[in-house]
């Protein structure tokens, strides 16, 4: 038995653990996590009346970061995952240097991908604010090597899926644009560098082809919080019980709650909160 009690002081394994995102978008890391995780309670926060962030200032995401950040240590919690490609770049090492605990975010597969890759053709598809982040700039210097990165920026798809779009005519046609370059480039590997892609990840797979691989880094990320919480003997000592997710937005209600539902793909509780 792990002693209930953490080196880090006042961090207990009991406590819950944190897990945001401008929208829906974060719940396809959520999934992965509480399917890894299913003992531990989850918090999802939903930034969603300021959704989408991938074209505003990082300046105005850090402040909304920090002030969710500032909920979950109103929560209690023992780590936070910042299930967002955007604020990442935005915000992750502010919120390192804040918060003493484990916090984990979210980068394009850039690494994976150029390893997969056969012909070196890599294309990403993620928000400007990503793409135009220096974290961004940093990932490629390190890990695109001699591979061809082809960057692409997705203006628009974040908002029809925080509609609950997920395949159809607009998204159809704003897939079209974006992908068209990456097959035009010969790409075979696709990096989806947004939280929310791999809920349209069959509408791209169907436009691409089946020899493209179309990479999602949420069950990545779900092994690393675990091994971040293991190494800190934070993980909650296992049992039978399932947590259902205690989830949360500031979007219009039932707009945004349904979308939140069918995302998560079964009846949960959806509260809503001013924040
Ligand atoms: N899901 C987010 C990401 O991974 C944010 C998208 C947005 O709000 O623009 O980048």
């Amino acid at each position: 038995m792990t002693n209930p009690l953490d080196a880090q002081a006042n961090i207990h394994q009991n406590q819950p653990i944190g897990v945001f995102d401008s929208g829906v978008g974060g719940i396809s890391v959520l999934k992965h996590i509480h399917a890894l995780l299913p003992n531990e309670q989850l918090i999802y926060v939903a930034d969603s009346q300021h959704a989408p962030y991938g074209n505003k200032p990082e300046a105005f995401i850090r402040t909304r970061c920090l002030t969710i950040a500032e909920l979950f240590m109103a929560q209690q919690v023992k780590a936070m995952v910042v299930a967002c490609n955007t604020a990442t770049a935005a915000v992750i090492s502010q919120m390192r240097s804040q918060y003493d605990m484990p916090i984990i975010g979210m980068e394009p597969a850039i690494k994976p991908a150029v390893a997969a890759s056969k012909n070196g053709k890599v294309g990403v598809l993620a928000t400007v604010g990503t793409l135009k982040s220096a974290q961004f700039s940093t990932l490629l210097q390190s890990y695109a090597k001699d591979a061809e990165i082809y960057q692409q920026g997705c203006e628009g798809l974040v908002d029809l899926i925080e509609r609950g779009e997920r395949d159809g005519e607009a998204i159809n046609a704003l897939l079209k644009r974006f992908c068209t370059p990456l097959i035009d480039a010969g790409v075979d590997t696709i990096v989806l560098g947004c939280t929310h892609y791999p809920f349209i990840k069959a509408a791209i797979q169907q436009l691409v082809g089946n020899h493209v691989e179309v990479i999602d880094t949420g069950a990545a990320i779900a092994k690393q919080l675990q091994r971040r919480l293991g190494d800190k003997e934070l993980l909650i000592e296992k049992s039978t019980q399932s947590l259902v997710p205690i989830m949360m937005t500031n979007g219009q209600k039932d707009v945004v709650t349904n979308v939140m539902q069918a995302m998560w793909g079964a009846n949960i509780k959806i509260a809503n909160a001013d924040f």
